[in-house]
C-alpha cells in the first residue's frame, strides 16, 4: 500500500495509506486529515488546497486551466500550490509529501 504524509498546520507530519487511484482530498480524509474538500472534487471549491513539498512537483500532472482558476480564489496561494482533489495516487507518487496551507477559505464558515 503506498503512503504519503501530510504536514499539518501545526506542523506535525501525518503518514496515511494512499491507496492508488483515490485522490489526495480523499485520502487525506480517510486517515483524519483537517481538509475540506467542499465540492466533493468537482472543482468547484478550493477547499482542498495543498502545497506540495519539494520534489514532488515534478512528478505530477500539471494542472488543468480549470483547477489553474479555481486555485487562485484560494488564499495563500504559491508555486507549489494544488489542489487535492485533482491529484490522484499512482504507484509513482508513492512517498508524496503535502503540506496544508495555514490559510484557509473554508466554505462552512464563511
Ligand atoms: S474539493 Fe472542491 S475543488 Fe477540490
Amino acid at each position: 500500500m503506498p503512503k504519503m504524509t501530510f504536514i499539518e498546520r501545526d506542523g506535525n507530519r501525518k503518514v496515511v495509506d494512499a491507496p492508488l487511484g483515490m485522490s489526495v482530498m480523499e485520502i487525506a480524509r480517510k486517515g483524519g486529515v483537517d481538509i475540506e474538500g467542499a465540492c466533493e472534487g468537482s472543482l468547484a471549491c478550493s477547499t482542498c488546497h495543498i502545497i506540495v513539498e519539494e520534489g514532488w512537483l515534478a512528478k505530477l500532472k500539471p494542472a488543468s486551466e480549470d483547477e489553474e482558476d479555481m486555485l487562485d480564489l484560494a488564499f495563500g496561494i504559491t508555486k507549489a500550490s494544488r489542489l487535492g482533489c485533482q491529484i490522484v495516487m499512482t504507484p509513482e507518487l508513492d512517498g508524496l509529501v503535502v503540506r496544508l496551507p495555514k490559510e484557509i477559505r473554508n466554505l462552512l464558515e464563511a
